[in-house]
């Protein structure tokens, strides 16, 4: 069985320049195409889980598909080491139940709340975590939404402050930090017209203040132009969708960023290729001719993402 914690993978990871792929799952062919893809890499993963695919699947569905892709791979030859994650912890209940369900890794998102009472919470939740031997990623900063129609001074208010880092790590005992530098979630990260960036002197920064520590980029996918362009002639309607270039990832994940979210890359890989097979095939009923090839979209993905951007191919 080679379910683990973060701890080691982070620390490989930031000592050999690379970063580990955290992918949101919510079904069985998501896992296994995810999966797939890293045993072919030889890559240590990440599997991340929202509360809504908690609601979606329920817990103990993506636990036993987790576990079974362990075994599945095994049975092939390959000790895949995988972290089990909470991705966006709302509370200390939703970490607890997550810690006692199983999970190697919670992340307690209190970016929300005040310094102080994100601290008092994230503190909360690394007590319980690390009792049970699990690993904690707290968050610092608010990641904008294009949506939230921020302008730049508000989005300058939102990045993560260099100057709370040390306080934070320190008070809450987290093993990793999740910080704002210009990543979103979703697939309207910039406005068109708007150039792509990211603060890499901030991250700079916090990686002064924070030597050796690892730090976490959500909101990280690249809404790759080629599969917009599928979606949307396949019938769908995503005009302006814009993510983070994959060579700013790249750098990135070089640096003292250990876990790179992804979750929109995967959304629209699934969707362009299931748009497409109903355009080609409209007879076709049977679920699994179109889940067969969105499988192997997201196990595609998943190797385009382990390749060129993480760096971690080869690294378990
Ligand atoms: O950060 C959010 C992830 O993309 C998960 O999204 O809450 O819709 O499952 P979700
Ligand atoms: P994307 O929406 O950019 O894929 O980000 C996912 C994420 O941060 C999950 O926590
Ligand atoms: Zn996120």
């Amino acid at each position: 069985m080679s379910l683990v914690t973060t701890k080691d993978m982070f620390q490989k990871a930031y000592e050999g320049g690379y970063a580990i792929g955290a992918f949101n799952v919510n079904n069985m062919e998501i896992i296994q195409g995810i999966t797939e893809a890293a045993m072919e890499e030889k890559a240590p993963l990440i599997l991340q889980v929202s509360a809504g695919a908690r609601k979606y699947a329920k817990h103990v569905y993506l636990m036993k598909l987790i576990e079974a892709a362990i075994e599945d791979a095994k049975n092939q030859g390959v000790d895949l080491p995988i972290a089990v994650h909470l991705d966006h912890g709302d509370d200390f209940a939703i970490c607890k139940s997550c810690i006692d369900g199983g999970f190697t890794s919670v992340m307690i998102d209190g970016s929300k709340h005040s310094f102080a009472d994100n601290i008092a919470l994230t503190k909360q939740v690394v007590e319980y975590a690390h009792d049970k031997g699990v690993t904690v990623e707290g968050e610092l900063g608010k990641l904008a939404g294009v949506e939230d129609d921020v302008n730049v001074s508000d989005a300058d208010a939102q990045f993560t402050n260099p100057a709370e880092v040390e306080e934070f790590v320190e008070k809450t005992g987290v093993d990793s930090l999740a910080i704002a530098i210009g990543t979103s979630h979703g697939a309207y990260k910039f406005k068109p017209g708007q150039k792509p960036q990211l603060r890499f002197d901030i991250l700079d920064k916090i990686t002064q203040r924070l030597p050796g520590f690892p730090i976490v980029l959500h909101g990280a996918s690249s809404v790759i132009p080629e599969f917009v362009q599928k979606v949307n002639r396949y019938g769908g309607k995503m005009p302006d969708a814009i993510g983070i270039p994959e060579e700013m990832l790249r750098q990135a994940a070089k640096s003292a960023v250990c876990k790179i979210n992804i979750d929109s890359d995967l959304r629209l890989a699934m969707t362009a290729s299931i748009r497409e097979h109903f355009a080609e095939h409209p007879d076709h009923f049977d679920p699994r001719q179109y889940l067969t090839p969105a499988r192997t979209a997201i196990k595609d993905m998943v190797k385009r993402k382990l390749v060129n951007v993480l760096g971690c191919s080869g690294k378990i």
